[in-house]
């Protein structure tokens, strides 16, 4: 693969045109409009700034990164990609509409990938006259930096093509985890939970923001608190990837929490829109609090629930222990992953916690799997 087609120039567009481009890729990265487009070549350029600024790029490298990118809003430029990737918001009759351009416009070979968080890929693939060259390819927020991929594939897709995605995924320095399509995919389903749940806690006024945050901050040594993660990921995509989990999983808890929806409802977005729950017009100082016996007791709650959560997942039979610790480290910047920490802690340990959150929360969805 050469040439490489990215629709949709948000912060993950964005973020994916810089994967492209920085492993010697050619990428035209496609909006709807020329703001669109500008909006995804300041995306880009805050990332490269902030990334040479580390020490990641010398001046060159950011020359001939930017070289091999051409911007457009004209869609008919893909029609000789090898590959196209759609990272357009979490609708899914938007991205049903802009595959269908795309079936009409690029080659019969051409590769249609979809970076959706967790929209069917079987549903966009068999809107398509090339079913079988349909396939899920997930980054994770910030593409540049996660450095995991999962590769979804739907009934239809065909073996070449689940090859080629997971070798292009391996070429772009990625850990690849192959999966059949399922709401959530492994990460999204185990961390958008796990960020509801700790929406549900601060709905109930258990907790501050900077409590839940700070909790898992300093307890767990999680790159960010739940909440933060909310706003860097996009409240709307949150609630989103949450509706269609609830929709799958029919489980009351799986429903975006008011918290998460009253916050959409006004507008705050998260990051990109300057307000979530933390504001954003200027950097936010690292939210922070002092009351440790609560820390310790929110930890734990969300912790024992995470767990509990991944353990379902591999006894469905969805995934491997291997695919969610790789996934939650290299995904989502964990120290470790839910399987090497259950060695930690012991199954048996885990086992007790989840029965005391179930009786103390009076949720029988925590309680552990029957043995
Ligand atoms: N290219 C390459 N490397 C880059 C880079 C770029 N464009 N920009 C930054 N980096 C490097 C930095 O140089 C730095 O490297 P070192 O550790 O060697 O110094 C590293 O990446 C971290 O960058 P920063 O220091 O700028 O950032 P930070 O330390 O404040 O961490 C963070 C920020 C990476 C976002 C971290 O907080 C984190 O990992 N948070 C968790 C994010 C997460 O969970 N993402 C997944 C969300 S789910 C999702 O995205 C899927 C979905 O569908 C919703």
């Amino acid at each position: 693969m050469n040439q490489i087609g990215v629709v949709g120039l948000g912060i993950m567009g964005a973020g994916i045109v810089e994967v492209f481009a920085a492993n010697g890729y050619q990428v035209i990265g496609v909006a709807e409009s020329a703001e669109a487009v500008d909006q995804g070549k300041e995306n880009l350029t805050t990332s490269i700034n902030r990334a040479s600024l580390k020490g990641k790029y010398t001046a060159a490298e950011v020359e001939n990164l930017l070289s091999r990118i051409l911007w457009t809003e004209d869609f008919q430029t893909l029609s000789n990609c090898d590959l196209v990737i759609e990272a357009a918001p979490e609708l899914m009759n938007l991205k049903l509409d802009i595959f269908s351009r795309l079936d009409e416009i690029v080659n019969p070979a051409t590769i249609l990938a979809t970076n959706t968080s967790s929209l069917s890929v079987t549903e966009i693939a068999k809107s398509t006259k090339r079913p079988e060259n349909v396939v899920g390819f997930h980054f994770f927020n910030p593409a540049p930096i996660q450095k995991f991929v999962e590769v979804i594939s739907t009934e239809f897709t065909s073996a070449e093509v689940i090859s080629s995605a997971i070798k292009l995924g391996r070429d772009l320095n990625k850990l690849v985890a192959h999966i059949s399509d399922q709401p959530g995919f492994i990460v999204n389903k185990l961390l958008l939970v796990y960020i509801n749940h700790a929406v549900q806690i601060l709905d109930s006024n258990r907790a501050t923001q900077e409590e839940i945050d700070s909790a898992m901050r300093e307890i767990a040594s999680y790159p960010m608190g739940p909440l933060e993660l909310a706003d860097l990921i996009g409240i709307d995509t949150c609630v989103e990837i949450l509706k269609t989990i609830a929709a799958d999983s029919k489980n009351e808890l799986h429903q975006p929490a008011p918290g998460l929806t009253k916050l959409l409802a006004s507008g705050h977005k998260g990051r990109k829109s300057g307000q979530g729950f933390y504001n954003y017009s200027e950097r936010p100082a690292l939210p922070t609090s002092e009351n440790t016996q609560l820390k310790k007791e929110i930890h734990l709650e969300l912790e024992t629930a995470y767990l509990g959560s991944a353990v379902e997942m591999v006894s469905s039979g969805y995934a491997s222990k291997i695919d969610i610790d790789n996934g939650m480290k290299l995904g989502c910047g964990l120290p470790s992953g839910p399987f090497e920490q259950i060695d930690l802690i012991g199954i048996n340990n885990l086992r007790e916690r989840q029965a005391k959150l179930a009786q103390t929360s009076g949720r029988s969805e925590y309680a552990p799997l029957a043995l």
